[in-house]
């Protein structure tokens, strides 16, 4: 276009059928509708492009739940804290079985441990409970309620989980113990922090509970993120409790400290704790003793330990409190640490 109407109009000039003038403004006109049409298509593809990041964008947000509410669930109130699993079969790939029929009851007000292996199925137990997960085929009964004709965010609400790895979000120290219970003043933060033994890692912070702990916590160790998530619990006194491996980080002094906190916590609540370090579970109401998806112990810790059975040996084997590894499952995280 711009060779051709030079041209032309050089063409036409030569004839003296266009003035210099005309010349000047035909050949600019056209120069600048060519720069503005070279501009427009750039804009078009500008366009499509964030019309497809935006198509992407939605397409994430608006994924469906796998695991949504019924429609008749009722925010049921848990009062007593009775857990039954009854028959339940569960597998996460297909094929490869965790439970098989495993019915188990756990009492109002019971405190139970929960020992085995690693990848006996410990924590996908305590996942069931809290509904992570919906069983193949089985039924998981709180207070004589199926869990799934329970509304998840009343199941959550009353069930308080400190979980294996805890993570933080990117907020102050503050707003993260607060989380256990939104409406909780200042002071009873202050007050469960305490209570986890975090103020005092806390006080020594430059901006103290109102620091920043950075993506997922990664600013605080394991040990100091999991008194964050004893303080929410604490903070949170609901009526469940379930602590995986809730001591796993600390060291003995703090553990020791922390272990008579969390006995007054568990006073009068159901409470599920899933240990390595059987010392932690000896003194609890009762033990499960997990192999391979299924219980194949289950008694008090005197009542195993007479019986002579998988706990008995377990006991014995434990040198400073810490299961041994199994060679093949050999696992870091769980090795003891001295
Ligand atoms: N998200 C998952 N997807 C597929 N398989 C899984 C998943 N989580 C766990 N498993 C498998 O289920 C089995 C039970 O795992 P689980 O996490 O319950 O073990 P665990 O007893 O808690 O072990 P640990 O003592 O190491 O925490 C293991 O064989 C594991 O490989
Ligand atoms: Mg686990």
């Amino acid at each position: 276009m711009k060779v051709g109407t030079l041209y032309y109009s050089l063409s036409l000039w030569n004839q003296g059928a266009i003035t210099a003038a005309d010349f000047v403004v035909a050949t600019s006109l056209s120069l600048l509708i060519i720069s503005e049409a070279r501009n427009l298509s750039r804009r078009f593809l500008e366009i499509f492009e964030h019309i497809g990041n935006i198509a992407n964008g939605v397409l994430t947000i608006i994924q469906p739940h796998e695991l949504i509410d019924q429609d008749e669930a009722i925010a049921h109130s848990i009062t007593q804290g009775k857990i039954e699993f009854r028959l339940v079969n569960f597998s996460y790939l297909e094929g490869k079985q965790v439970f098989q029929n495993l019915s188990v009851t756990i009492q109002s007000g019971q405190r139970v441990g929960l020992v085995g292996f690693s990848g006996s199925g410990k924590s996908t137990f305590v996942n069931l409970i809290l509904r992570v997960f919906d069983p193949q085929s089985g039924q998981i009964i709180i207070d004589g309620v199926d869990i799934r004709d329970m509304t998840q965010e009343a199941l959550h609400a009353q069930i308080s989980l400190i979980p294996q790895d805890p993570s933080l979000f990117h907020r102050t120290l503050m707003e993260n113990i607060r989380y256990g219970r939104l409406d909780a003043t200042d002071e009873e933060v202050i007050k469960a922090a305490r209570k986890a033994h975090a103020h005092d890692f806390i006080a020594q912070i430059k901006e103290g509970y109102h620091s920043l702990v950075g993506e997922r916590g990664v600013k605080l160790s394991g040990g100091q993120r999991q008194r964050i998530a004893i303080a929410r619990v604490i903070l949170k006194d609901a009526p469940i409790l379930i602590l995986d491996e809730a001591t796993s980080s600390l060291d003995s002094i703090t553990e020791k400290a922390i272990q008579d906190t969390l006995d007054l916590v568990m006073n009068e609540k159901t409470v599920i704790v899933v240990a390595h370090r059987l010392s932690t579970i000896a003194h609890l109401d009762r033990i499960l003793v997990f192999d391979q998806g299924r219980v194949i112990e289950d008694g008090t810790h005197s009542q195993l330990l007479a019986s002579g059975g998988a706990y008995y040996k377990l006991w014995k084997m434990q040198a400073g409190g810490f299961l041994p590894v199994k060679a093949n499952n050999q696992n870091v995280s769980e090795l003891p640490t001295r």
